[in-house]
């Protein structure tokens, strides 16, 4: 069985919250890699973003998924733009289980403008108006995402630990039956 869990997804899919809860029901450790990036470099997305660009950040984050890559038992919630390592991924298919949370665009933009807090850690990708950055950059990243990931989620349908449940049976069903 492979003991490594990635989550990859779009900003506001759930990856974070539902990450932790998915660790504590295998009793895996969890990993959040933006945490992790910022407390290395002591600031959040949006300084270290002023300061190295996108390049910079995405530096850090490639550095850190790398070295998750090489865990065990650990479930990892990634940046939404964690996907455009496509080295990185091509690598991870054999090795972990890359789960790909999604949900529709009008309920992204909800949780995104609703969590103000985290718009430290969400700086613009695009400087385009936040609905229409959701719409371009979903459309450019969501063939990666479904290149790299073993099965999907959708996110906006059921409560929090409905689709924890609902990760954590498909899953066990797919391991068990060898499909992945
Ligand atoms: C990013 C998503 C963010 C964070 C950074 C870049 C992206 O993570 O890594 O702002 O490129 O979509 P979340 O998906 O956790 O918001």
């Amino acid at each position: 069985m492979k003991e490594m869990v990635f989550l990859i997804g779009f900003r506001g899919t759930g990856k974070t919250t539902l990450g932790k809860l998915l660790a504590r029901k295998l009793g895996y450790a969890f990993v959040d890699t933006d945490k992790i990036i910022c407390q290395r470099k002591g600031a959040s997305v949006k300084t270290i973003v002023d300061q190295e660009g996108w390049e910079g950040f995405r530096r850090s984050e490639v550095k850190v998924l790398t070295e998750f890559g090489n865990a065990s038992r650990t479930v990892v919630a990634t940046g939404g733009g964690a996907i455009l390592h496509r080295q990185f991924w091509q690598e991870m298919r054999n090795k972990a289980i890359i789960i790909w949370l999604t949900a529709e665009s009008d309920v992204l933009l909800q949780r995104i403008c609703r969590n103000t807090s985290m718009m430290d850690n969400r700086p613009s990708l695009t400087g385009k108006e936040v609905g229409q950055e959701i719409l371009e950059v979903l459309h450019e990243r969501e063939p990666l995402y479904r290149e790299f990931a073993h099965f999907t989620i959708d996110t906006g349908r059921m409560k929090v630990m409905e689709t924890v449940d609902s990760i954590y049976r498909t899953l066990t069903k797919k391991i068990e039956s060898g499909r992945i």
